[in-house]
């Protein structure tokens, strides 16, 4: 797969033929909301784990040195927690370009935990597989605290991606074990240098 996506994204143009749909956000567009919403609302998503596996060539990192940020790993019984936004296929041009570096459009059924009905939904989720080209995979929790830590591009340190999503996860009461042990190792390393 190329390392740029909108291509792919713009020609099976998944989701462009609805008025309005849910757009399943887990990592940055959780906490980085630079589109038009009409609704958002709380939301999981089974069966997918977030993983900071993903390489950053563009936002929190470069070329030659990449960030990590998050994509989802398919995890059989595993409930990944994030947000859902209602928006309109014309943001599709900003999104896919955001989101360029490896994600393409999924469907995913959505459940929303606001006690709001519908509580179930289709949605849409950029997700960064593993055949991508800026896909880095796992790696020990400290490890990817390291790189993490060491970081930066044009969108700002990888560091705050990390920290802002986890703030992120807390206020929506997310248990995340992955996220949460990468953080702690960043704050350690932070109060330790
Ligand atoms: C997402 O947040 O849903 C996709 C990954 C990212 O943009 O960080």
């Amino acid at each position: 797969m190329p390392l740029n996506t909108i291509d792919i994204n713009r020609q099976q143009g998944h989701f462009n033929d609805r008025a309005q749909l849910w757009l399943f956000g887990y990592g940055s567009l959780i906490f980085k909301v630079d589109f038009p919403v009409q609704d958002c609302r709380p939301a999981y998503i089974h069966n997918w784990s977030r993983r900071f596996w993903q390489g950053s060539h563009d936002h929190r990192g470069t070329l030659d040195a990449p960030g990590r940020v998050a994509t989802l790993i398919r995890e059989p019984g595993a409930c990944c927690v994030g947000m859902a936004y209602m928006i309109t296929p014309a943001v599709f041009d900003h999104l896919d370009m955001r989101e360029k570096n490896g994600y393409l459009r999924f469907s995913t059924p959505l459940t929303f935990t606001d006690g709001r009905a519908p509580d179930q939904a289709e949605g849409l989720v950029y997700i960064a597989t593993e055949d991508n080209a800026a896909f880095l995979g796992p790696a020990p929790e400290a490890d990817i605290a390291r790189h993490i830590a060491g970081a930066q591009g044009p969108s700002g340190p990888n560091r705050d991606y990390l920290l802002n999503l986890a703030d992120a996860l807390r206020a929506l009461n997310a248990e995340d074990p992955h996220v949460f042990a990468i953080e702690q190792l960043l704050h350690e390393a932070h109060s330790t240098r």
